[in-house]
């Protein structure tokens, strides 16, 4: 197996050139390791596990079995576009699981967050491993590491505590066991959205801002229910849209939109109405351990709020978050 330090004189990969040259490298060595057996990856639509989709896909094609788990927490249209770029586009041997009810299901009544972040991790390992004992002939698991997992996990084994458990995928059941295939375990996410255009990517993929394995349910406060998170989900895409629309999803780190599980009283068409508030955040960092936030101009608020209590069924207010971190952590949960 390949080191696990990045050695001090690697050249950072910060232009096209330097990335073709990344890809042609990890192509030859996945083929010298894989040969002609069958590697299995959790496709998440991160861009981290795009890129090691797209650089396998490059380098054994069809002996890449793609598995995309649906958890029922995604952004709009996300799993949406996972096929249309994975199966439409690149040709790549893809099951969609939608799992749905099963995770929403077992999160039903569920308001403490360490507990809901425990399921939904838990969960997810349970689908994809259920799903890989139906696949025959994988000796192989592909991994979207990067280099700041496994700076990450120093930190762990050196005692150092987390604020939050975090999941990604990882931890398999013992019957599971296969060889890794991390081919950008070494790169830093600059240099892996550097290689994931130079492999003809989708800019919106490479560039896509993070997105927390539990998705939206860390974002749907206490116990999560279908109609406040179809909410979130469509208050959301408003956001998205809009920052699209004037820039700002370029320019800001994070942003997204939060709704807890109260209520106040409103009015609409006359009558009372009472609705969840949907709460902005849009946030800066360098390394998620600290944050500033994002001066969003009032035109863009008032334009985002008219939108999000016009369109969005059972949001009667629009909050904006102006906590920087410390103290408030970017998620909310
Ligand atoms: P916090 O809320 O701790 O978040 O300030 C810091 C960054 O981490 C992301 N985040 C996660 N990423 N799995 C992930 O891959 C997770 O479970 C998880 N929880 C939070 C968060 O979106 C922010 O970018």
């Amino acid at each position: 197996m390949s080191s696990n330090v990045r050695p001090e004189n690697m050249e950072r990969i910060t232009t096209p050139e330097l990335a073709k040259a990344f890809i042609e490298e990890q192509v030859a060595k996945i083929r010298a390791q894989v040969g002609d057996k069958k590697v299995l990856l959790a496709l998440s639509g991160g861009v981290d596990s795009s890129v090691v989709a797209a650089l396998l896909i490059k380098a054994i094609g069809k002996q890449l079995l793609c598995v995309h788990v649906n958890h029922g927490l995604m952004r709009k249209n996300e799993s949406e576009n996972v096929i249309e770029v994975f199966k439409n586009q690149l040709d790549a041997n893809l099951v969609y699981i939608d799992a749905t009810d099963r995770f929403l299901d077992l999160l039903a009544g569920v308001s403490d967050p360490e507990s809901k972040r425990k399921i939904i991790g838990k969960e997810f390992i349970e689908v994809f491993a259920d799903e890989a004992r139906k696949l025959e002939g994988v000796e192989f698991l592909a991994q979207g590491t990067i280099y700041p997992d496994i700076l990450e996990s120093i930190k762990a084994a050196e005692g150092k505590k987390a604020v939050k458990s975090h999941h990604n995928v990882g931890g398999l059941p013992e019957d599971l066991q296969f060889e890794l295939v991390e081919p950008i375990k070494l790169l830093f996410k600059d240099e892996v959205r550097v290689v994931g255009e130079a492999l003809g990517l989708p800019h919106g993929m490479v560039y896509r801002q993070p997105f927390p394995g539990p998705g939206l349910g860390v974002r749907c406060l206490g116990a999560i229910t279908r109609d406040r998170l179809a909410a979130l989900r469509e208050a959301d895409a408003i956001l998205r849209e809009e920052f699209d629309i004037c820039g700002l999803a370029e320019k800001v780190w994070q942003y997204f939109i939060i709704v807890p599980d109260i209520k106040s009283v409103g009015v609409k068409d006359d009558s009372r109405y009472e609705g969840w508030p949907a709460i902005i955040r849009a946030v800066n960092t360098k390394d998620a351990m600290s944050a500033t936030i994002e001066e969003i101009p009032y035109e863009v608020l008032h334009k985002v709020t008219n939108r999000i209590i016009n369109e969005v069924e059972g949001i009667n207010r629009v909050l904006y978050d102006l906590t920087p971190k410390p103290t408030g952590t970017i998620e909310w949960e």
